[in-house]
């Protein structure tokens, strides 16, 4: 990153610090069509963020000056720019066409990816049909999809995100090792009509393998352990490590190692869903996807959907130092968006070094925190108001749902509009002193009372609205959230997808799980040497 444009944008955000949100509105007539724009579906408001004009300029020139230009090249070229793991960095290879692959990365690719695709939609398509059967003849109602992290956050937000209200197939998904997650999903099943799905793209992950194993076992419980072959599949970037679970080779769906575990939801990572849903809802998904790959290749930078996210981003992280950033959709489908962007923002940028070694010069991801609103606002939304910390927010909605009553969407709707001008504008003391005197309250009284009714307003937000929630529209905002993720990493210079730091307790929870059964503990602190002596 240039430092003469970091040093621009810190000294542009610490003069922006002297001002109000509000006032640039009154200051700039322009500030909306400047700040604001629509895009596949998705309008994106980015002016009640708390940049003057030049404030948000200095932010765009960084992504300008950044190299990133250069990068998305390069990613889309298939060059590897995963160097700690000598990948390329191709899941945009996933939704585009058949040409396109041929054109950009070559016959082997473009092979890849149609096989790929083809492999499940005959898979989907005669499960669906009842082609496919279980072993007693009785058709598929429930997959259990078995995967964590990547492997699973995306699938599940999208079926979460696009199920019909009663899906003739029904997705259960499995992710934590803790046995109850397990067993609720199982609870109530019938082997006979149950499709087991491990999805994982090493097949190496505890998580996944001891559910795997577990969910199987309930089947050859149920079915025999012939017949219960018939019931289990795989996703791997590892097939060749499937068979050793007893997994048919027809029944195990590939895809390569040059798509990273959390952009794999458009790939055989989302089969489950995919049978569940139907094939053409999948292709729609992508279409979306697309359309905004297109928009991120083509739109200048201070018109383009990810880099006005991206920008507010880097302008808070590093223009003011706030730590993280609240995610809230309003938008009940959507109630698990901010875990996926957890994984996808803070596994992909939550790092401190660059490609080469050195230490970075920059904060990079910020906490990425959010639940579902209007429920938010009955729980931390206090804090957010009122706290001296700064949070940014983003607040998502849907314009049009049908599965809501025109009464309830304009109720939903008001409160997400609302909450965005409530955060900016505040309540002054003048205010909440006038409402003390409507009550009624002494001076005394509203001396007291009125301070506490104040809120300091200025708290920058940004909104995204969604026309209506559609396979297409959904793809487009998670490829949105793809590309925001990826500009940022160039900005601050890092690799944003590899995930060194997960690897630590990974390593330590397989030597405490030997010292479980060790005859002496391993040499540990005496925290932890206390805790492994309880559990023993
Ligand atoms: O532990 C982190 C991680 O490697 C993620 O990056 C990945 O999405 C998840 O684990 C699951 O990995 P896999 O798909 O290989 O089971």
């Amino acid at each position: 990153m240039s430092s003469a444009a970091l040093d621009a944008l810190k000294t542009q955000a610490f003069v922006d610090a002297n001002g109000k949100i509000v006032d640039q509105f009154r200051n700039d007539p322009d500030r909306l069509s400047h700040m604001s724009l629509d895009v596949c579906g998705l309008y994106v408001d980015v002016s009640k963020q708390a940049w003057s004009k030049p404030g948000f300029d200095r932010a765009v020139e960084l992504f300008e000056q950044s190299g990133l230009v250069e990068a998305r090249e390069k990613m889309w070229t298939g060059k590897e720019i995963n160097v700690s793991e000598g990948r390329a960095v191709l899941h945009v290879a996933l939704r585009d066409s058949d040409a396109e692959n041929a054109r950009l990365r070559g016959p082997e690719i473009t092979a890849d990816v149609k096989s790929a695709r083809d492999a499940m939609r005959d898979y989907a398509g005669a499960i669906r049909s009842g082609t496919i059967t279980g072993a007693t003849g009785k058709p598929f109602k429930t997959i259990i999809h078995i995967g964590i992290g990547g492997s699973d956050l995306g699938p599940r937000l999208v079926f979460q995100g696009l199920s019909p209200l009663t899906p003739k197939i029904d997705v259960r998904f499995v992710a934590n090792v803790d046995g109850s997650e397990l067993a609720l999903a199982l609870a109530g099943l019938d082997p006979a009509e149950t499709l087991v799905i491990a999805v994982s793209k090493t097949f190496t992950t505890q998580e996944t393998l001891a559910n795997f194993l577990a969910a199987r076992d309930w089947l050859i419980k149920g079915l025999g352990e012939d017949a219960a072959k018939k019931h289990l599949a795989a996703v791997s970037a590892a097939p060749d490590k499937t068979g050793a679970y007893g997994i048919a080779p027809d029944r195990v769906f590939g895809f390569k190692d040059w798509v990273g575990g959390r952009y794999s939801l458009w790939s055989a990572v989302s089969l489950s869903i995919i049978i569940a849903l139907g094939f053409d809802v999948y292709e729609r998904l992508l279409d979306g996807a697309r359309q905004m790959d297109q928009h991120f290749l083509t739109a200048p930078f201070s018109k383009n959907a990810p880099i006005l996210l991206a920008a507010a981003q880097v302008y808070n992280r590093i223009g003011h130092d706030r730590p993280s950033r609240a995610v809230i959709p309003y938008v009940h489908r959507l109630r698990r968006l901010a875990a996926f962007l957890q994984q996808l923002e803070m596994e992909s940028n939550g790092k401190r070094t660059s490609p080469t070694g050195e230490l970075l010069a920059t904060k990079t991801c910020p906490v990425v925190f959010g639940d579902e609103g209007t429920n938010a606002q009955h729980a931390f939304f206090q804090m957010l108001h009122q706290s001296e910390d700064v949070v940014p927010l983003e607040l998502i909605a849907v314009q049009k749902n049908a599965e809501a009553s025109d009464d309830m969407q304009k109720k939903l709707l008001s409160n997400v509009i609302a909450q965005g001008e409530a955060f900016m504008v505040g309540k002054s003391l003048e205010t909440s002193v006038a409402e003390c005197k409507a009550l009624g309250f002494d001076d005394a009284r509203t001396a007291q009372i009125a301070p506490q009714k104040v809120c300091p307003g200025n708290k920058p937000s940004t909104t995204v609205l969604i026309s209506e929630l559609t396979p297409e529209t959904l793809g487009a905002l998670l490829a949105l959230y793809e590309h925001k993720t990826f500009a940022e990493g160039i900005v601050m210079g890092l690799n944003s997808f590899d995930q060194w730091g997960v690897e630590l307790g990974k390593t330590l929870a397989s030597g405490v799980l030997k010292d479980f059964t060790a005859a002496t503990v391993a040499d540990h602190d005496p925290s932890t040497t206390a805790l492994i002596n309880r559990v023993k």
